[in-house]
Order: C-alpha cells, then sequence, then structure tokens
C-alpha cells in the first residue's frame, strides 16, 4: 500500500517520465495527491469494503475563512500550512489528497468514523497552532455504509457533515453517522430488545432519564439489522422471542469483530440457574430479572457503556500508536512499508501454524509496531548508507528495549503484542538483543515474527544495500535455522507460503 500513501513524496527520479507521474497524480501546490487520484482511490477502497467489509471513512478538511483572504501568498501559505499537517498526522495506510480549491479529503481505510475522531481532531489542533495568521478549519467526516452506493454519495453526505461543521460556526470536527444523523458529542444509544411492547416502552421509560437515546426492536432479525446499520452503546435483550431467540442474538453478536464489544444484558424473568448458564456461554455481558429495578438497570447500564467508551478509547490509543510507528517509517524511503508487510507475512505464518486468535491478534499488533522504538534511535545511525560500528550497533540494538517502554502504559490492551516489541531480535540459540533469551524461553509469536522480519529486511532495499532476490533470502533464512537461531519450522512455512 505504500505507493498509495499521502506521505510519500514523488521520487527522486529525475527523468521525464516521473515528471509526467508527478504531474499526473500529484497537486502541483500542495504536493499532495490530486482529486483524480483521490477519486480513483477512493473508489477502490469502497470496492474492497463492499467486498470484504473493512470499514472506511471519509474527511473533508477546509479553511473556515479562506475566502477573505485578498491575498494570494496567504493563501498560499494556508494551503501549504495545512496540508503538511495532514501529512503529518495521518497513517501511512490513509491517503491525503487535494480536493477541491480549498478543500482536502483524507481517505481513512480500516477505520470506522468513530476512531479516526481522534486523529482528526489532532489534525484540527495541529493546523491552529500551525497557521501563520490566525485561522481556523473544519472538518466533516463520515463512514461508508451499505446504504450508500458508490463514492460520489460518500463524498456527497462527507460534504454535507462538513457544511454542517462550517454552519455551526467552524473550528470543528462533524460527524455525519450511517444513518444521515449529525453527531458532534455522543450520546450513548441504547437498544432495547423484547417481542412484548410494554416491556420496551417500561424499559424506555426507565432509561429516558438518564439521557440515553433509547432505540427498539421487536426480535432478534430486527436487533441484526439495526446494529448492522446503527452505532449502538448498550443492548438490553429479551431471552424467550419466537423465531430468533437472545441467546442466539448474543451468540452473533458475540462473535462479530464489529459488534462484540457491545455490552449485552440480558432482562429475563428466568431466574434458574441453567438459563444463567446458557446467556454466560453466549457471551452475555450481565442480566436483569424481570420487572427490572430502576436503580439496579440505572447502576448497570451506566457502569457497563462506562467500560464501552473506555475500550473504544483503548482502541482509538492503538491507532495513535499505528501512527506514531507510521511516522519512524514515514522519515525513511527506505522502510516505508516494513511494519505493515512484516505484520502481514507473520499473520499469514501464524495463521498457517494454527496459532489462536489470540496470538494472531498479538501478532497483528506487534508487527505493526515492533520497530516502534526506532523513534529514539539517531536518525544518522538509522539512515547511515554503510555497516554500522560498534557503537552505533550498540545504540541500534537499544530499539526493542525503547520500543517495550513506549507501550508499557497500555500493556493491558496491548498484552502478549509487548512481547513481540521486546523480543522480535531474540535468537533461539541465546544470541540475540535485548535479553539474550534462549530456547523455548522465546515465545512463539516472537519467533514467528523474527522470521517475518528478517525476510523482509532481506528482500527490501536498505540504505547499505539493495534489495536480495527471494531464493537468496531463503538461503540465508535456512543457514540460521540451521545454525538454530531461528525457528526451522516457522522458516519451512514460510517458504511453502512465497516460494
Ligand atoms: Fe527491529
Ligand atoms: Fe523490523
Amino acid at each position: 500500500m505504500e505507493e498509495d500513501s499521502g506521505r510519500i513524496d514523488c521520487p527522486d527520479v529525475k527523468d521525464d517520465y516521473a515528471d509526467e507521474v508527478r504531474a499526473t497524480f500529484f497537486d502541483s501546490v500542495t504536493g499532495l495527491f490530486n482529486h483524480d487520484y483521490f477519486k480513483l482511490t477512493l473508489e477502490r477502497e469502497i470496492f474492497r469494503s463492499q467486498r470484504y467489509g473493512d470499514p472506511l471513512t471519509l474527511a473533508l478538511i477546509e479553511v473556515d475563512s479562506y475566502e477573505s483572504y485578498d491575498n494570494v501568498n496567504d493563501r498560499f501559505w494556508l494551503l501549504k500550512d495545512l496540508s503538511k499537517v495532514i501529512l503529518e498526522n495521518i497513517r501511512q495506510s490513509d491517503l491525503g489528497a487535494r480536493f477541491g480549491r480549498n478543500t482536502f479529503a483524507v481517505i481513512l481505510p480500516g477505520s470506522d468514523s468513530s476512531t479516526c475522531m481522534i486523529a482528526l481532531d489532532r489534525i484540527r489542533d495541529a493546523a491552529n497552532s500551525s497557521f501563520k495568521v490566525h485561522e481556523t478549519i473544519s472538518i466533516g467526516v463520515v463512514s461508508f455504509s451499505k446504504d450508500i452506493k458508490n463514492s460520489d454519495e460518500l463524498v456527497e453526505r462527507a460534504q454535507v457533515a462538513l457544511s454542517q461543521a462550517k454552519m455551526h460556526g467552524g473550528d470543528r470536527v462533524y460527524r455525519l453517522e450511517k444513518k444521515g444523523v449529525l453527531k458532534e458529542k455522543d450520546n450513548a444509544r441504547v437498544l432495547v430488545v423484547d417481542d412484548d411492547l410494554m416491556n420496551t416502552m417500561l424499559l424506555k421509560r426507565l432509561l429516558l432519564p438518564l439521557d440515553y437515546q433509547v432505540i427498539t426492536s421487536s426480535s432478534g432479525q430486527e436487533t441484526l439489522a439495526i446494529v448492522d446499520n446503527e452505532d449502538i452503546d448498550l443492548i438490553l435483550l429479551d431471552v424467550m422471542m419466537p423465531g430468533m431467540d437472545g441467546y442466539e442474538v448474543c451468540r452473533i453478536l458475540k462473535q462479530n469483530e464489529n459488534t462484540r464489544l457491545i455490552p449485552i444484558i440480558f432482562v429475563t424473568a428466568l431466574e434458574d440457574k441453567d438459563s444463567k448458564i446458557r446467556g454466560i456461554e453466549a457471551g452475555a455481558d450481565d442480566f436483569i430479572t424481570k420487572p427490572p429495578n430502576a436503580l439496579e438497570l440505572t447502576t448497570r447500564v451506566r457502569s457497563l457503556i462506562k467500560v464501552k467508551n473506555l475500550n473504544s478509547n483503548l482502541i482509538s490509543i492503538e491507532n495513535v500508536l499505528f501512527s506514531l510507528a507510521n511516522a519512524v517509517e514515514a522519515n525513511d524511503v527506505y522502510t516505508q512499508g516494513h511494519t505493515q508487510r512484516v505484520s502481514h507475512t507473520a499473520y499469514d505464518i501464524g495463521n498457517r501454524m494454527g496459532l489462536s486468535p489470540r496470538e494472531l491478534n498479538a501478532i497483528r499488533i506487534g508487527g505493526m509496531l515492533h520497530d516502534i522504538g526506532k523513534i529514539g534511535i539517531s536518525p544518522d545511525i538509522l539512515h547511515k548508507p554503510g555497516p554500522l560500528n560498534e557503537e552505533e550497533w550498540r545504540i541500534m540494538k537499544r530499539h526493542p528495549e525503547i520500543g517495550f517502554n513506549i507501550c508499557l502504559p497500555l500493556k493491558d490492551t496491548l498484552k502478549e503484542a509487548l512481547d513481540i516489541i521486546r523480543h522480535h531480535h531474540e535468537k533461539l540459540d541465546g544470541s540475540g538483543y535485548p535479553d539474550n533469551l534462549e530456547g523455548e524461553a522465546v515465545t512463539i509469536i516472537a519467533r514467528v515474527m523474527a522470521v517475518a522480519d528478517i525476510y523482509d529486511a532481506l528482500t527490501s532495499d536498505r540504505p547499505y544495500r539493495l534489495a536480495m532476490p527471494k531464493e537468496k533470502a531463503f538461503g540465508i533464512l535456512r543457514d540460521e535455522a540451521s545454525q538454530g537461531k531461528i525457528d526451522e519450522v516457522i522458516v519451512e512455512h514460510l517458504l511453502e507460503m512465497i516460494g
């Protein structure tokens, strides 16, 4: 994906072809991608979203009082400064483009609008402080959803969000929700599911004073459709319903990556132990007995919504860390795309080996963050166009530990990914760093990462040598394995996968 990123300056090639490429895809004033390239990319990402169900978000960004500047120079610098801020604050997988005269667009694949809010808020703050004049920006945000047919429709919705942001005085980020509802600050949304209207009315009445938006559903099928199209913060679920019962609905939602974090409280007349056990097995977060006691209901709903918000924030923090890891790469033309490639390769190897979902998740996150510690290593060493001397090596070898310390405060979210960050350069014979671990002490996920990391380093250009063909890289990996440094089984998996 790195060739798509808004981060990359057109390569330093000086021939006519490079100039032509630059003219075709880049905007000459800001250096960002131009409208045509934006359009092509958006269409491709929508196609990907439709096909694989990955989330996708589009943001439109505008300087609030651009028209009030008569001076061409002032206008030029506003655009220049804003484009720089955008480039500095988006991930490598995002695309920044000039959309119109003073409008910019950012395509954020893989994220929904709520997780993008932190990054976009950061862009707004950074832009406000980087402008040479006192100026603000507005941002309109929208996520792709099934009811959007094409890129024009998605752009139109982002324009609506942007104009709302401006109508409300500018200097703000406005998010257009899937159903066309504008949202600046979140009011938690509670979905009440019961086939008996009396029960839903009662729960609704109890919840309304808490300032939640209450949505109701009378069947399992309807519930799944609502969750699919709306952001829901908590579900109060009846167990006995005609058709799909509560257990089934709960099981489906808890097995889906996009909905598993929504807390589900079973509201049930059944008090027997067996139905509670079935509920727990289905993934319920809590139980309330009918008829609900107002205090019990509000306390449980409140505390579970708090947990949900905390989880969403942690996911956003994960995004911020990914941006940081990408920022490390963005400064270095040689390692661009390295973390993403390593993450994907390691994930695929792990998958082939039948590792657990928990281990695979650690590999996905650990792969993205494994070299984040390079942020603490001097660029003179990182980009040195020749072999490192002893002292430089000593410094370079500190990056796993630096990365580990950066990420340590998030140990509850990152869990085993921390092990990868710290131990991706350990060798099975104890000759690695930073802890000289040996044999079984090097976990399976750290071993997988080590193989994927070495393979990617060998097959991509580095300041001190060109990329080598994969056959030669395979030879080196086999050598290392026969010397007992890296895991032979993992190397063979990689060879079968790529070779
Ligand atoms: Fe590394
Ligand atoms: Fe690496």
